[in-house]
């Protein structure tokens, strides 16, 4: 569906589509475990976020150069295009890439290759949220926000993701403060499959200003409650939501029920690429398996503008 709107929840790592991964294994000389892209498909089956994240970090190997992550960011962009996206705010995930020797440098340029360009290509504004992975430790998040220090005018934010049971949001108290001291924007993943505790943590602890998935706050009204009081923004992913089993089917999504109690959400792709589906096609798989009418897909449009790190006067020109 190609209503205006702003995708605040995209990994970009996660926009790899398998033709693109295999160019880039063959580019690069990387052997990938699949022997082609149907075999690559079948692989897209999966039991939780673990499962998951296993074959991301295993295909994100084929990047390597400026220019892969050029031409990945390239790839997403127009897609999104495609799709109504007029503003993009995108993670990526340095320590992933730093750990195989592939430079903060070699990531933030790549990328901004495509950002700088995105206005004029395909009409979509953009803005860069490092995230750091929660399975790792605290100190090497710190680590990864001092290589970031020379890149800092091109990176807005920073995020947190990856495995995030038994990695609660205050494990990372130091580096968000660092962060913050920055003046870098604050957001993280929690109750994703983490339990709504994490949630409150994050928001306290962090100090974030949206919160990525939040789903499980659905289980503690007196969260719910605040979330809708302090106006806190979720970024829904409701295709991912489906294929990593944190709900049971599209239909039985809480979506409805968050709209209706006041929530503030929006819907976004995640991991397109793995997931079945760009923001656009979140948005279609919601009205049809939810019946949202346009009232409520107007308002998940102009959530996600609102709750975008757009200024009024730049969120206005997007919309
Ligand atoms: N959850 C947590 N970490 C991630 C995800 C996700 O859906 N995608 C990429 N990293
Ligand atoms: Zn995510």
């Amino acid at each position: 569906m190609s209503v205006p709107k702003a995708e605040l929840h995209l990994h970009i790592e996660g926009t790899l589509e398998p033709d693109l991964a295999f160019a880039l294994a063959a580019r690069n000389g990387v052997e990938l475990p699949c022997a082609d892209t149907d075999a690559l498909r079948e692989a897209y089956r999966f039991q939780d976020l673990q499962s998951f994240l296993d074959l991301y970090y295993a295909l994100m190997t084929v990047l390597r150069t400026e220019r892969d992550f050029e031409d990945l960011a390239d790839a997403y962009l127009a897609r999104a295009a495609a799709q109504g996206v007029r503003h993009a705010e995108i993670f990526f995930d340095p320590q992933a890439h730093l750990a195989r020797g592939v430079g903060m440098g070699t990531v933030v340029e790549g990328l901004w290759r495509a950002l700088g360009g995105s206005e004029e290509r395909h009409g979509v504004s953009t803005r860069l949220i490092m995230c750091f992975l929660r399975d790792e430790s605290a100190e090497s998040a710190m680590a990864t926000l001092d290589a970031a220090g020379p890149y800092l005018d091109r990176i807005t934010g920073v995020g947190l993701d990856s495995a995030e049971v038994g990695h609660p949001p205050r494990k990372f108290r130091e580096v968000y403060e660092a962060a913050a001291a920055l003046g870098l924007r604050r957001v993280a993943h929690a109750g994703e499959e983490g339990p709504p505790e994490y949630i409150t943590e994050a928001l306290d602890v962090l100090g974030v200003e949206r919160v990525d998935h939040g789903l499980r706050c659905v289980e503690d009204p007196a969260l719910v409650e605040r979330l809708v009081r302090e106006r806190v923004p979720l970024t829904l992913c409701p295709l991912s939501n489906v294929r990593l089993r944190t709900v049971d089917t599209l239909a039985g999504h809480p979506l409805p029920a968050m709209l209706d109690a006041g929530l503030m959400c929006t819907v976004n792709s995640d991991d397109p690429a793995y997931f079945g589906g760009y923001a656009g096609d979140n948005f279609d798989a919601v009205r049809g398996a939810l019946g949202l009418g346009p009232e409520r897909l107007r308002e998940l449009a102009r959530n996600s503008f609102l709750a975008s790190f757009l200024d009024d006067d730049e969120a206005l020109r997007a919309r």
